[in-house]
């Protein structure tokens, strides 16, 4: 599929699909769309009116518009009210067009929504990624493709003039949100902390990133006691994966990026029981997912900024050399941690990743990880949550969250929570009550990062969802990527 932006005037646009947008109350037809609606005898007009729309955010209404006209079908978006069009109204328009063009076996369809905040070039950008990212299809674990017929193969976004260099972007990010959604959506047995590590590799040769990928050995090596208990009943190898990109010249500032790599969590031998989606387990490398898309959006974007991945990728499996409940360990800045639940590994693994990533004398370290249900009790399916002691970096991520469109929301370290994970034999225990979970799982991590300004963001909702929403499919959202990108662009 290709994106364009044409210089070709809507009335003059030939292809399979046309789309056109409107504003609640005012759908009454202006200006080009009058002249447009005339060359369709008035077959717009009367779409509206039987169809009742009235432009309402993420309703639409197709109709065919005749035979002997240079365009097959005519598709009309509704974008809510004027005075409230974001680039995320622009992004979901799209993508609700791009997937009703599919729909309608449009082959080549033609953009014509309204330009945001006079940003022509911001709007090309959001329309491309909206399209892309709405028509990406997983038929990877499928004999045969689901869907076998015409595919959008050519959207032209009309009257953005020359809009090259956002539309690359948008095909850049969007490489990277792909990315973290198949890695994601790719079950246990197919993405594994070795298959984690060659992804990287492979980033890393292809845009031209450094990368480093610590054994069990080396791990053992730098002490990194609690990720190695987490790892030490798997039959599979850990893989510690870092992964750097270095712009040409001084960088502004170095950034580095944490994200949670369990490729799949069965709770320990605190196993997952009936109705804790065990079988869902999976996702629980969504956090790694969301780093190493980032990587690849940013190895290609090539911003003034240096900017480190860091994963610690391991499963939580049961065998006979699994950690006991009980257990204490030992991680890699010297704290010690009495493991009173085995099903909250990912604080485990994120120690000696905080603790590594804390030593490269970054300027800031933000954190992905899928770790609490708490989170999802708090705030639902839709909205990550945000921690950080650090009131400007936390109003970084929010200000880039905003751009991406991506939903967070900041819940607070209360200090006295930390009282919960006081342990009467180690230095703290790795879980405490069920009330507050995700505060005292923040809590828990911020005991791994020295003064080096700290954000995590638990991803444990957004990485996954139940229902088509604008851009998103159901299954693997590929969540915190375009954040992560808009907050390294920003910096
Ligand atoms: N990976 C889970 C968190 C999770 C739950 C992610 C549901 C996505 C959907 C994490 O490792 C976990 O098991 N957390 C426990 C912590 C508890 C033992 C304190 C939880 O949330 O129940
Ligand atoms: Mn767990
Ligand atoms: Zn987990």
């Amino acid at each position: 599929m290709k994106i364009r932006a044409t210089k070709t005037p809507l009335l003059e646009w030939t292809g399979d699909g046309l789309v056109i947008g409107l504003f609640e109350d005012s759908v009454e037809l202006a200006g080009d769309l009058v002249t447009l609606d005339e060359k369709f005898a008035g077959s717009i007009k009367e779409l509206i009116a039987e169809e009742e729309f009235k432009g309402k955010q993420g309703s639409s209404v197709v109709t065919r518009v005749g035979t002997a006209t240079p365009v097959r079908k005519v598709v009309v978006v509704g974008l809510g009210k004027k005075e409230a069009l974001t680039l995320e109204t622009l992004r979901k328009a799209a993508a609700s067009a791009a997937r009703l063009a599919k729909k309608q076996k449009c082959k080549t369809v033609g953009v014509s929504l309204p330009i945001w905040n006079d940003d022509a070039e911001q709007t090309a950008q959001a329309l491309a990624e909206g399209v892309e990212l709405a028509l990406y299809q997983d038929n990877r674990f499928k004999s045969e493709p689901e869907d076998k017929g015409p595919q959008v193969e050519q959207v032209d976004l009309l009257g953005l003039g020359e809009q090259e260099a956002a539309i690359t972007r948008a095909h850049q990010i969007s490489s990277g949100v792909i990315l973290a959604r198949q890695l994601v959506a790719a079950p246990a047995n197919s993405v594994t902390p070795i298959t984690m590590a060659e992804t990287a590799t492979a980033i890393a040769s292809e845009h031209n990133l450094h990368v480093e990928i610590l054994e069990r050995e080396e791990c053992e090596k730098l002490g990194m006691g609690a990720f190695l208990g987490v790892a030490q009943a798997s039959d599979l190898p850990p893989k510690f994966i870092h992964l750097t990109y270095k712009p040409e010249g001084t960088p502004k500032r170095k950034l580095a990026i944490v994200g949670k790599g369990l490729t799949f969590d069965s709770g320990g031998l605190n196993i997952k029981g009936a109705g804790s989606g065990i079988e869902t387990m999976k996702i629980d490398m969504g956090g790694a997912a969301a780093t190493l898309g980032a990587a690849k959006a940013i190895g290609q974007l090539k911003p003034d900024v240096e900017v480190h991945f860091i994963s610690a990728v391991t499963e939580n499996m049961i065998s006979g050399h699994a950690m006991h409940p009980g257990d204490i360990l030992t991680a890699s800045n010297g704290k010690t941690i009495e493991v009173n639940n085995t099903d909250a590994e990912g604080r485990l693994t994120l120690a000696d990743a905080l603790v590594f990533t804390t030593k490269l004398g970054v300027d800031a370290i933000v954190d992905l990880a899928t770790l609490t249900g708490a989170c999802i009790i708090a705030l639902g399916d839709d909205i990550g949550g945000l921690f950080s002691p650090d009131d400007a970096l936390a109003s970084e991520l929010q200000k880039a969250a905003e751009i991406a469109g991506e939903k967070i929301w900041r819940l607070p370290m209360e200090e006295k929570y930390f009282e919960g994970l006081k342990s009467g034999i180690a230095d703290m225990k790795n879980t405490g009550p069920r009330a507050g979970g995700s505060i005292t799982a923040a809590l828990f991590l911020k005991q791994f990062v020295k003064e080096t300004p700290w954000a995590h963001l638990d991803i444990a909702g957004p990485v996954w969802a139940d229902k088509e929403n604008g851009y998103n499919g159901v299954g693997a959202t590929g969540f915190g990527v375009r954040t992560l990108v808009s907050w390294v662009l920003n910096n």
